[in-house]
C-alpha cells in the first residue's frame, strides 16, 4: 500500500497490518515495532477519543520513530509533538511525518524529559515510556542513552509533577500505564481494555495541592492486568 493508500484506510477507521504500516520505518525499527510503538488500531480508538473531547493538541512523550504521532493525526484532526531523547528516531521520525504528508500538524522535539521544557498541550500520550529502564539490556532499544532504575524513578516524578502543575481540563491518554498513577485530581473518561494493553484517558476535573495518586481503577479482565504486571503497569 502507498502512504496515500494507508492515510485513507486509516481516515475511515480501517488500518492496515501494522506491518504495512511499519515498511515506511527504517528497517532496524521495524522489527521492533510489536513491542515499542503504537499499533496502528490502538492510534486509530485514541484519535477518536480525543476529537470527541474536543482535544486539539497533544504531547507524545517519548515520541519515538513517530508512530502513534503520525497514525493518530492520520485518524484525527488534532495537532501532535513528540518529545523523544534519542536523535536518531528524531531523523526517522519527521521522515515518515513528511512520508505521509503530516508535517503540517506532526512536529518533533529533541530532548530528554525534564531536561527540555516539555511543550504544553491539551493532552498527554504516555506509551509506557519509561519501561525500557527496567529491561534488560537484550530488550534495550540502543544503548545511546542512559537507563536504570535511578532514571526511572526520576522520569515518573517528573510525569507526576507536570500533571499535578497542569491546568483543570488536561487530559492525560495512557497506553500501558507510564509506571506511576495518575493523580486524584483527574478522573477516567474512557478505558479500553480489550486491546493488547489498557488505553485509559483522564482529564483533570480539579486542583488540589495535596491531591494523591488516584485509587481509582476501571474494570478490566485479569488476563490484562497479569500482563500489566509482567510488563511493570501498575494499572
Ligand atoms: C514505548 S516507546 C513509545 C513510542 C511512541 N510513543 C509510540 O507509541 O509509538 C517509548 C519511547 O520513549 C522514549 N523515551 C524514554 N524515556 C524518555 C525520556 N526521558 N525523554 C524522552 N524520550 C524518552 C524512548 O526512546 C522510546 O522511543
Amino acid at each position: 500500500m502507498s502512504p496515500e493508500q494507508i492515510a485513507e484506510a486509516m481516515r475511515n477507521a480501517d488500518p492496515p497490518l501494522d506491518s504495512i504500516f511499519d515498511r515506511w520505518l527504517p528497517q532496524d525499527l521495524r522489527s521492533v515495532s510489536w513491542q515499542h510503538w503504537t499499533p496502528l488500531h490502538v492510534a486509530v480508538r485514541a484519535a477518536a477519543w480525543l476529537d470527541a473531547a474536543r482535544v486539539k493538541t497533544v504531547v507524545d512523550i517519548g515520541a519515538g520513530p513517530g508512530k502513534f504521532c503520525v497514525a493518530a493525526a492520520l485518524a484525527g484532526d488534532c495537532e501532535f509533538t513528540g518529545l523523544e531523547h534519542r536523535p536518531r528516531l528524531l531523523t526517522a521520525a519527521r521522515q515518515l511525518a513528511q512520508r505521509f504528508a503530516v508535517e503540517d500538524r506532526v512536529r518533533f522535539v529533541q530532548g530528554a524529559l525534564g531536561e527540555v521544557p516539555t511543550p504544553l498541550a491539551d493532552a498527554y500520550y504516555l506509551y509506557n515510556p519509561f519501561g525500557e529502564n527496567l529491561f534488560g539490556s537484550r530488550e534495550h532499544l540502543d544503548e545511546e542513552v542512559d537507563l536504570g532504575r535511578e532514571r526511572y524513578e526520576r522520569d515518573i516524578a517528573t510525569i507526576d509533577t507536570l500533571l499535578r502543575q497542569a491546568p483543570v481540563g488536561t487530559y492525560v491518554l495512557t497506553y500501558n500505564g507510564f509506571g506511576g498513577k495518575v493523580p486524584a485530581s483527574y478522573r477516567e473518561v474512557q478505558i479500553d481494555c480489550q486491546l493488547p494493553n489498557v488505553l485509559r484517558l483522564c482529564r483533570k476535573v480539579h486542583r488540589n495541592a495535596t491531591d494523591r495518586p488516584s485509587e481509582r481503577q476501571g474494570i478490566c479482565d485479569v488476563t490484562t492486568r497479569v500482563a500489566n504486571a509482567i510488563s511493570g503497569d501498575p494499572e
